[in-house]
């Protein structure tokens, strides 16, 4: 970890106290939104967001050992359990990593603490009645590899190594144990249930994931679109379909993650583009206020995936310069007398003395191939910065791919405060505007029963009130009868 990055890591510690510090502060102070309040530390966000996309954009630029896909920090994190008698984990939900693996036993080079404040805890073979080594003649092992190990003999495990953008690594074997989770059962009721997965043990951190920083947890959860993936286990045993869905509450800051297939509300949804390692949609048209926005050609190229990337790990949302600009200009020729200013180098800021910001800025609509559109409201896409004194949270990207193409990157900025479903089944990614602190109604499709699952329904997450904590519900569907 280089310093810029310990500073963007300090960065981001700084905006999570400040962050619960706001949330803790509305018992107090009527605050809504997490930005809605004063937030006078904006840089925080855009450096979470750099450090961010610097693993990110290894993906497109660097080829990435062990088993593959690079991964991407992101604040959701959820508990699930592991072993027999299961123990509690927390780990990252990550959209944009295939993997479940978690600190293990021995290691020494794992964080012990977490500024999340959590307990972490070690996961040890020895503790659990069913846990197994994966050996690398196993099929998980060889068709995670694309074929067999060199010099793989019989009682050897199956190795994984991941590493990140910003240089950190995870190193360690797999091994095979239960998973325990919150199966949906009735309406806001949830039961135990657990499967058998592979995950991986890891017994030795580097970089960001070694030092007990901030952000420090048991694991990564990755739910990527690859056959590794706990989603894709599951479904391969013929608990779940690929179905999830998450709804990001920018009020409180929790919200729903589930899996399953929702019913409610109903989403339009467009066609995820193949093969990609991340979330990528085509973008067709942008408009501001019903104002159409010129396109450059060349980023929207849907033969080779590029476009659109839906990442919920990152907060803001970057566009192109030649989008940016358009779209910076069209916003503030809402309000063409305002007194503009540049707050800590990099946002554009202005007074605004209005009660409802929706009323005197436009709403930014997002249209995509397949006619699905996204909505992007002024209380989404403007941040208070102090009184009266409002900051614009579109950002130009500065970063581009390995031959010079922009992307689009659509973070919780246009994420937020709506049911987003991704349907790996057909290959389709699709969201509705949604209140994330109200419920939604899922289908077990053993029964055909539809239940409400309902975000205050915290059971996951009951006594850690920092972070972005995520109620996590997989609800078994079309379950084999055991
Ligand atoms: C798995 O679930 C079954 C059925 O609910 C339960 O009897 C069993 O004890 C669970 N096993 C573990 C390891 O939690
Ligand atoms: C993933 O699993 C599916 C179903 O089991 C299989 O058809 C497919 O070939 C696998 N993909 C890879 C890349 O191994
Ligand atoms: C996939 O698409 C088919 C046909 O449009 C639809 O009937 C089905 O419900 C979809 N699958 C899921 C899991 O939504
Ligand atoms: C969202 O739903 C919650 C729970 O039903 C409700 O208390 C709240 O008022 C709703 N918020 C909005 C903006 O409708
Ligand atoms: C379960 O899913 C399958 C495949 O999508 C569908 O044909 C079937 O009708 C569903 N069953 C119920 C009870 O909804």
């Amino acid at each position: 970890m280089d310093l810029r990055e310990r500073f963007a890591l300090s960065l981001l510690t700084l905006f999570l106290l400040q962050l619960c510090s706001l949330v803790h502060a509305n018992l107090v102070f009527p605050v809504e939104r997490k930005f809605k309040g004063p937030v006078n530390n904006l840089a925080a966000i855009k450096a979470h967001d750099a450090a961010r996309r610097g693993r990110f954009l290894s993906v497109v630029d660097v080829p990435l050992g062990g088993n593959g896909r690079a991964n991407s920090n992101g604040l959701y994190y959820t508990k699930i359990g592991l072993g027999s008698p299961p123990k509690d984990f927390y780990v990252q939900v990550d959209t944009g990593s295939d993997t479940l693996w978690v600190n293990c036993a021995g290691c020494a080079t794992c964080p012990k603490k977490s500024g999340l404040g959590m307990d972490l805890t070690l996961y040890d073979s020895k503790d659990s009645k069913t846990s197994n080594l994966v050996s690398c003649d196993a099929d998980f092992c060889t068709s995670t590899y694309d074929g067999p190990i060199s010099g793989c003999t019989k009682d050897m495990a199956c190795p994984y190594s991941i590493t990140y953008g910003d240089g950190s690594t995870t190193t360690g074997s797999y091994v095979e144990d239960y998973l325990t989770f919150d199966k949906v059962n009735g309406d806001l009721r949830t039961v135990p249930d657990n499967s058998t997965v592979v995950f991986g043990c890891g017994v030795k951190q580097s970089g960001t994931l070694s030092s007990n920083n901030d952000e420090s947890l048991d694991g990564i959860i990755g739910f990527g679109q690859a056959n590794s993936s706990v989603l894709s286990q599951l479904a391969a045993a013929g608990k779940v379909k690929r179905v999830f869905s998450h709804c990001l509450d920018s009020r409180d800051g929790g919200g729903i993650f589930a899996i399953g297939e929702v019913v409610q509300p109903k989403v339009k949804t467009t066609a995820l583009v193949p093969q990609m390692a991340h979330y990528n949609v085509v973008l067709k048209d942008m408009e501001v206020g019903g104002d159409p926005i010129q396109l450059p050609t060349d980023i929207f190229d849907s033969s080779n995936g590029r476009g659109t990337i839906i990442d919920s790990g990152t907060t803001l949302a970057y566009l192109p310069a030649s989008i940016y600009d358009q779209l910076m200009e069209k916003i503030l020729g809402w309000q063409k007398d305002m007194k503009l200013y540049l707050v800590e180098d990099q946002f554009t800021c202005f007074e605004y003395s209005e009660e409802n910001v929706d009323k005197g800025f436009p709403t930014i609509k997002f249209t995509f191939e397949d006619g699905l559109s996204l909505s992007a409201y002024p209380h989404d896409y403007l941040f208070m910065f102090k009184a009266e004194m409002w900051c614009i949270g579109w950002q130009k990207s500065s970063s581009q791919t390995k031959d010079g193409k922009d992307l689009i990157l659509l973070g919780d900025l246009v994420l937020s405060n709506k049911l987003v479903v991704y349907d790996l089944e057909n290959m389709t990614i699709g969201w509705a505007d949604y209140n994330c602190s109200s419920s939604i109604k899922v289908k077990d499709n053993k029964t055909g029963s539809v239940y409400t699952v309902g975000s205050h329904d915290l059971s996951l997450a009951s006594n850690v009130l920092m972070g972005r904590i995520l109620t996590f519900f997989l609800l078994l569907i079309a379950m084999l009868s055991t």
